[in-house]
């Protein structure tokens, strides 16, 4: 039995008709109050398994369970607890912000007396007061997503599903929503799946993050389990010239794996080694570095662990791959 406000996902699968197996069985538990990271690349299945759990598409197989309801079973009830704001907002250019919370309060059934104070305090928690009365044609990427965010809290969703809400954002306006996701779970205990291509992002909110790859699971914990679980940290090169980059590489390895990096030359260190042992040598042997620099694990480099991919290079994987579908 899944408990009220919580999440409960076991061997979740999702095949399209003429597309691939975009959620190859997983096992997802989300307590309630809980912010969950739902992290990975483009075409990962993230927005499929949140149409799953959001009643939108029924599961190929497995079975899923949002505040003790059944996604298949008790859609209805399962709707009436939830607010969503999926990847594409579906807005009305010709209508304001203010005519889209009342018709979004209607049609989720706020009583009549109450609609108009709920759309007042939703626009000026979303920072929208003043754009009210704006068409949305008129809105920017930032004010859309933040409008979104208020259409799915008009009814006092206890569970809260964000597909990338802070996908195109700028650093102001993402940290913005970050804060108001942060604020939801911490005042009114709402239980938020998000998914997100930012490591930074679940680094930074989620409670619990899982990371997923070509439909599977690939790891799951707490931002800091997951990095303790790579433990050693890695150190990074900044060559002076960029042709000593060879050099600096094949010195580097005898400390540690090396690691794909464009911009220096990384390595994975050896346990038990420090950066000073780095600098000594480095210095010991007349290397010519810029800059040597010690850094912990990230989320970046538990994907790498797991898939043998960064997260970025998988996203553009996965673009070149999209033609080469399977046939159903
Ligand atoms: N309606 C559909 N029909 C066929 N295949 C689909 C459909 N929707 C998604 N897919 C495929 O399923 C896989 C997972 O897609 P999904 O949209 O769930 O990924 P995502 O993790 O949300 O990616 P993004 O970060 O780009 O939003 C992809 O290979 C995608 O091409
Ligand atoms: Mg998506």
């Amino acid at each position: 039995m899944t408990e009220k406000n919580g999440i409960e996902v076991e061997g979740l699968v999702r095949e399209y008709k003429k597309g691939p197996r975009a959620v190859d069985g997983i096992d997802i538990s989300v307590a309630p109050g809980e912010i969950y990271g739902f992290l990975g690349p483009n075409g990962a299945g993230k927005s499929t398994t949140v149409h799953v759990l959001t009643t939108l598409l029924p599961p190929t197989a497995g079975t899923a369970r949002v505040g003790g309801y059944d996604v298949i079973k008790d859609g209805p009830k399962v709707r009436g607890l939830i607010g969503v704001a999926l990847q594409e907002a579906a807005l009305d250019p010709l209508l304001t912000g203010r005519d889209h919370l009342r018709l979004q309060a209607t049609l989720q059934g706020v009583r009549k007396n109450q609609r108009h104070s709920r759309a007042e305090e939703l626009l000026h928690r979303v920072g929208l007061a003043d754009a009210a009365d704006r068409k949305v044609s008129g809105y920017s990427g930032g004010m859309k997503r933040r409008l979104d965010l208020a259409l799915a809290l008009v009814h006092s969703p206890r569970i809260l599903f964000l597909d990338e809400p802070t996908t195109g954002l700028d650093p102001q306006s993402r940290t913005a929503l970050w804060e108001e996701v942060a604020l939801l779970r911490r005042e009114d205990r709402v239980t938020v799946f998000l998914t997100t291509q930012y490591l930074e992002e679940a680094d930074v909110l989620a409670d619990r993050v899982g990371i997923i790859d070509q439909g599977k699971i690939v790891a799951e914990g707490t931002p800091a389990e997951l990095k303790a679980e790579i433990g050693r940290p890695s150190v990074h090169a900044i060559p002076h010239r960029e042709e000593d980059r060879p050099r600096i590489a094949e010195f580097l390895a005898q400390f540690g794996e090396p690691l794909a990096s464009s911009r220096d030359v990384a390595v994975r260190l050896r346990d038990g080694l420090v950066l000073t042992d780095i600098v000594r040598a480095v210095d010991q042997n007349g290397i010519d570095v810029a800059d040597l620099e010690l850094r912990a694990p990230t989320l970046d480099d538990v994907f790498l662990a797991k898939t043998g991919r960064t997260l970025e290079g998988a996203a553009e994987e996965a673009e070149t791959e999209q033609p080469a579908m399977r046939p159903a």
